[in-house]
């Protein structure tokens, strides 16, 4: 428990990009302690960060209630692999073996959707990011009601500032996907449709 109430202190610190070397140990820490018990008592840690509901409250962590067992197990991979590059998750996914990657997949697949972020507050704003959401066929890929499709996550409810954060890398190609669709999809999209997308899909149910 100790170590989650650290990891979450962590978590806003890189969220702040404050502290880095400080915070260095304290990632090894947590993969160390992470990698020594079973399985099961390792989601705690996991959810220390993510949020224990399947949602997250700390800036620039994704939510991952609900999310699709293929895409959590490629994106496990794919931090393993450093093929997505961040910190934090390659230490968390360093040492897992296939299995273990499987098992967090099923596992967190099965925790509740994340709430959506409330009532929208501005109407026009909505409306932009539906009409952009159409346009560029997003409900196409990520299912009508944007809650996924086998490796195409759920974005529905998930946290505003992550959706901006991860489409501006997928846009100057910092996140790499396991395909370049995103990276494709993103191409004509403005910084500021990359906002306004946000707002609507993070007010999603
Ligand atoms: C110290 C905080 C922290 C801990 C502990 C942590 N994560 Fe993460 N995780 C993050 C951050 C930050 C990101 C976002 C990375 C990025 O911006 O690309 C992330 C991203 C992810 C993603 C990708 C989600 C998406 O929607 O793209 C998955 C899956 C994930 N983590 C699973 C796990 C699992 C499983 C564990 C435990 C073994 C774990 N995390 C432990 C901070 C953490
Ligand atoms: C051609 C199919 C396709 C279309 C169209 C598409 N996506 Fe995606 N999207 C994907 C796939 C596949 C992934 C996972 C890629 C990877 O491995 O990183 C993804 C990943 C994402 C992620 C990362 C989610 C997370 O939890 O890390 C976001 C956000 C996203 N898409 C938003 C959108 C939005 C918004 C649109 C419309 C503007 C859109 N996508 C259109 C296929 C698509």
């Amino acid at each position: 428990m100790e170590i989650a109430f650290s990891l979450l202190a962590l978590a806003a610190s890189f969220a702040g990009g404050k502290v880095r070397a400080a915070i260095s140990a304290l990632i090894l820490l947590a993969a160390a302690s992470a990698a020594a018990a079973p399985l099961e008592e390792r989601l705690p840690t996991c959810l220390a960060c993510h949020g224990e509901t399947g949602q997250s409250n700390t800036p620039e962590i994704p939510s991952l209630g609900a999310q699709m067992s293929p895409y959590v197990l490629i994106q496990l991979y794919l931090f393993r692999e450093k093929q997505r590059m961040n910190e934090i998750m390659n230490q968390m996914a360093h040492d897992l073996t296939d299995a273990d990657l499987q098992t967090f997949a099923d596992a967190i697949a099965k925790l509740p959707a994340p709430r959506s972020a409330g009532e929208p507050s501005d109407p026009a704003v909505m409306a932009t990011g539906l009409s952009l959401v159409l346009r560029y066929r997003c409900n196409f890929c990520h299912n009508a009601d944007l809650s996924g499709r086998d490796n195409v996550p759920r974005i529905a409810g998930q946290r505003e500032d992550f959706l901006v954060k991860t489409m501006l890398e997928y846009k100057n190609n910092t996140r790499h996907g396991y395909d370049g669709s995103m990276a494709e999809v993103l191409q004509p999209i403005s910084e500021g449709e990359i906002k306004d997308i946000a707002y609507f899909v993070s007010r999603q149910p």
